[in-house]
């Protein structure tokens, strides 16, 4: 791996650019904002890591109150795994031998938990686990209104009792092999609705969906422990329908451009813009500067990065009035509007349009505390789930 662009007691000014900075300030903040809503509300918090993939940030919000993380992939939970994490939800469908041999072998590590959506995906499952002997938490993912994985919800309750029927006891009767933990019931589309009543109406359907599928499972005599879901554009509804018991927001931890369009829901928590790119201008024309970030520094699948103006205090920071254009892999064009064209070789922070996949292009996070005109670097971690796509 190449040597981090920074090194712990650097001035943020002295981070080599193009470089994924935490405002480690904000990013405690946003932490401490959605533990705290999750405590108030009597919900479990279990966040989604698939959008840091940093063991080091899984790990400070177990210690902030979390039950565990989520991630998509079984990669990334061999790597967050192999980070010291010790709780991790798959909230996802694995359905290859070769991976479900790897997963029942992972779940004698530590606490694992996995999505299925079909009767092929669970008997697979429950083959692997039988000869690798271990056991695993497994919820039925229902299909809420994203149209892509689940069952409907009228299927719940058979495939739950598929699973059911693979579980055993050890000799001391505690279960073994299979254990139905519950429901996954995420509506994806539903994040990013940009008015706050559309989001509402969404999860109240997704609600009344998730009760549909509780009932069939109800029906086939088994208990249902618990419905997972939720993400960062419509926690707050998932928590208020008296039928989740679980969160799995991601992106509030650091909030990205595409987020900043969502119009809040009255009474959520807010959450700062806590990852940047830091870039820096290399070429300057007469009306536009050009930045050393292009879409190989930041994904641009929700939209390309927002310049940001960091001031020294909260009221003088934001959004800048430059546009930000694409110029290929590896440069940004800016072309300001009421703002002054930056001179060369001037810092330019961009707010990624979506945070996932722009963590997924860099090795290390630069950890700054004490803002980003000030600050120092407190710490470099690395990016441990990167390129963990299988
Ligand atoms: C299954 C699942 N749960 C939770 C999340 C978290 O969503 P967000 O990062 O928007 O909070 C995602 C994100 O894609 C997801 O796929």
């Amino acid at each position: 791996m190449r040597a981090p662009l920074a090194c712990v007691g650097d001035l943020v000014a002295d981070v080599l650019t193009p470089a994924l900075v935490i405002d480690l300030d904000a990013m405690e903040r946003n932490l401490a904002r959605m533990a705290e809503f999750a405590r108030a509300k009597g919900m479990r918090l279990r966040p989604h890591a698939k959008m840091h993939k940093s063991g080091v940030i899984a790990k400070l919000q177990v210690a902030a109150g979390a039950v565990g993380v989520c991630v998509q992939k079984l990669s990334e939970a061999e790597a967050l795994a192999e980070a010291g994490v010790a709780d991790i939800y798959i909230s996802n469908e694995v359905i290859d031998v070769r991976k479900l041999a790897r997963l029942a072998e992972l779940a004698k590590r530590i606490h694992l938990a996995v999505a299925v959506d079909s009767v092929l995906g669970v008997d697979r499952l429950a083959e692997v686990l039988k000869t690798a002997g271990s056991t695993l938490d497994v919820f039925v993912e229902i299909d809420v209104g994203q149209g892509r994985c689940g069952v409907a919800p009228a299927a719940a309750g058979a495939l739950a009792h598929r699973v059911v029927s693979h579980g055993a006891t050890d000799a001391t009767g505690q279960p073994t092999g299979m254990r139905f933990a519950g429901l996954q019931a995420y509506h994806g589309r539903a994040q990013h609705l940009r008015d706050p009543a559309e989001r509402e109406a969404a999860i109240h359907h997704a609600v009344t969906l998730a009760r549909a599928a509780q009932s069939s499972i109800t029906s086939a005599g088994i208990h249902c422990p618990l419905v997972t879901g939720a993400g960062t554009g419509t926690f707050v509804h998932e928590a208020a329908s008296g039928v989740y018991g679980e969160l799995q927001a991601g992106s509030y931890l650091f909030m990205d451009a595409d987020y900043a369009q969502n119009r809040p829901a009255p009474h959520a928590p807010v959450f700062e813009h806590a990852l940047f790119v830091k870039s820096q201008v290399m070429s300057r024309g007469v009306a536009h500067a050009v930045v050393d970030a292009g879409h190989k520094s930041h994904a641009i699948d929700s939209g390309l990065p927002r310049v940001w103006r960091s001031g020294p205090s909260a009221a003088s920071s934001g959004f800048a009035d430059i546009e930000f254009g694409n110029g290929g892999d590896e440069h940004g064009i800016l072309t300001p509007r009421s703002d002054a064209v930056p001179a060369l070789g001037d810092t330019v922070w961009l707010v990624p349009g979506h945070c996932d996949p722009t963590v997924n292009l860099h090795d290390h996070y630069v950890v700054v505390r004490g803002g980003l005109n000030a600050g120092v670097v407190e710490a470099v971690w690395p990016v441990d789930a990167r390129g963990c796509l299988d």
